[in-house]
Order: structure tokens, then sequence, then C-alpha cells
């Protein structure tokens, strides 16, 4: 498959592609070059820039958006709400069927989902609250909503909150995960979120329950706050890191 990543040189992008680059064509985009040169092409793309979106979109089958602008108010629509409706609008223009989206849990679960403690699901109507990123997100989500209902496309949106590298356990902001204290319920490896989006590109549309679905990726925690079964059962993920050595405490003495 010929996939357009949107945002490919963040801190995700480079778990996504080693996941995605033996088995499909790529073309990484962002504004910001890669680190260092890959095997793969790049084209400097804006994702609030309807043309580029859809010049970069031409030929493609599947547009996988890893954008994302947290904290000034313009850029922060430009990029994750309008971006959205961009890549829509280039999937329309193409005939392009397949829609990965990514975000924050918190664009769907909010504040107000949040102090709940059991049972939150993907499904459950969005409550971003208020929060620059997790609306900006939400709104983009929502635009892609309502374009899967009028048009023929499959969007997939998948949700994470904390990353690790579990050889490391490093965290993408720095310092690193603290053995024997709690981690925050909705964490995954870098690896496992790399293989939950090949999952999805290569899912088979015809077998997803809906053309608009929405998946939450974090590993097998033993709190039960969160419930990643939708993501296993539909697209067959199965995470690999359980990141145990944060959350298990020591036998007291
Ligand atoms: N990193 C995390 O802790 C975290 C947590 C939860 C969800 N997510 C989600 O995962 C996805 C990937 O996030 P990330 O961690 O790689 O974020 P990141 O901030 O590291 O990377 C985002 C990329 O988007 C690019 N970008 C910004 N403005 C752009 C524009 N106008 N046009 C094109 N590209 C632009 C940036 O240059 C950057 O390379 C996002 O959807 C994010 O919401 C990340």
């Amino acid at each position: 498959m010929k996939v357009l990543i949107l945002g490919a040189n963040g801190m995700l992008g480079p778990w996504v592609v080693p996941a995605l680059e033996n088995r499909h064509e790529l073309l990484l985009t962002d504004i910001v070059p890669p680190k260092s040169p890959g095997r793969h092409p790049f084209l400097k793309v804006d994702v609030g820039d309807l043309p580029a979106v859809v010049a970069a979109a031409q030929g493609m089958d599947c547009i996988l958006n890893l954008s994302v602008l947290r904290w000034d108010r313009k850029l922060a629509f430009d990029v994750s709400t309008r971006g959205n409706y961009n890549m829509a609008v280039a999937a329309v223009t193409h005939g392009i069927r397949r829609i990965i989206n990514t975000g924050p849990h918190y664009q769907l679960a909010g504040p107000t989902y949040e102090d709940f403690d059991f049972g939150l699901t993907p499904d459950m109507p969005p409550q971003p609250g208020t929060r620059l990123y997790a609306l900006t997100k939400a709104l983009g989500q929502e635009i892609l909503r309502v374009f899967a209902e009028r048009h023929d496309l499959y969007v997939q949106t998948l949700l994470f909150c904390n990353f690790y590298d579990p050889t490391t356990m490093a965290r993408p902001e720095g310092g690193f995960g603290s053995p024997g204290k709690d981690l925050w319920p909705f964490s995954v490896s870098w690896q496992d979120a790399g293989e939950a989006v090949r999952l999805a590109v290569e899912a088979e549309l015809a077998r997803l329950p809906s053309n608009y679905e929405t998946f939450d990726i974090f590993t097998d925690l033993p709190h039960g706050r969160y419930v990643n079964s939708k993501a296993r059962t539909v697209l067959g993920w199965q995470p690999r890191h359980f990141l145990e050595s944060i959350w298990t405490r020591p036998y007291p003495r």
C-alpha cells in the first residue's frame, strides 16, 4: 500500500516507520525535515495547507496523520483541526478510502471521564473538556466523523497517552519511569504503538464494525480504568510490553 504520513518526524513517527516500511511504500511529510536522511522520500508539507496536502495525497492508498501542535491557539487549530479537514478533502479528492488519525486519549475521555475509575471505552460520547490540545484534536476528529458519514471513507482513530521505551523506560519529555511507582493508566511502549498503527493501516475495511472507529491503545494494566479490548478484538493488536517494572511494587517487609 502507498501510505502518506503527515507529521512523520515527531516522537511517534520514527516508531511507526519501522513497523510499516518493509510492507508498504511510505511518503514522509512534515514541516521539519527528518533528523537523519532515511530510505523513504520526504516532502515538506504543512497540514494546514489544503493544496499541499491534496497534492501530497495523489496516488496514495492511505493517509496517516501523526501531526499535532499543542501550544499555540491559532496553530493548534490549523494543525489539529484543519489538518484533519484537509486530510479528509485530500482523501475524497483522490478516492482514498483509508484514513488513520491519531490523538491523545483525552480528546475523547477528558476530565469528566478521568474521574471515573473503571471500564472507560473508546466508544463513549466524547467529552474533551476545554484544554486547547484536547479540544482542537476532538474537533478534528468530529470533522472526520462527518466526512465518514457522507463519503466512502474508513476512518480509524488511535488514541494514546503515555509512551515508554521498555528497553530504557525513558519518557519522551525526559526522565525515566520510576520502578515500583504507579504509571498513568493509559501507557504503552513505542513499539506496541507502532504495531497498532500498522494493524490499522492493514485492517480489512469490510471487516471493521463501521467506517468510523476509535481505538484506545495502551498496554494491559491491572486497574481496569480504561479498556483496550476493542483494539485487541477488532485490530488483532496484542501488546508485547506490559511496563510492569513501573507498576509492580516491591513486597512490603
Ligand atoms: N507524544 C506523546 O506523549 C503523545 C501522547 C498522546 C497522544 N499523542 C499523539 O500521537 C500523535 C503523534 O504525536 P507525537 O508525539 O509524534 O507529536 P510530536 O509533537 O512529537 O510530533 C508532531 C509532528 O507534527 C509536526 N507538525 C507540527 N505542525 C505541523 C504542520 N503544520 N504540518 C505538518 N506537520 C506538523 C511536527 O513538526 C512534529 O514532527 C499525535 O496525534 C499526538 O496527539 C502523542
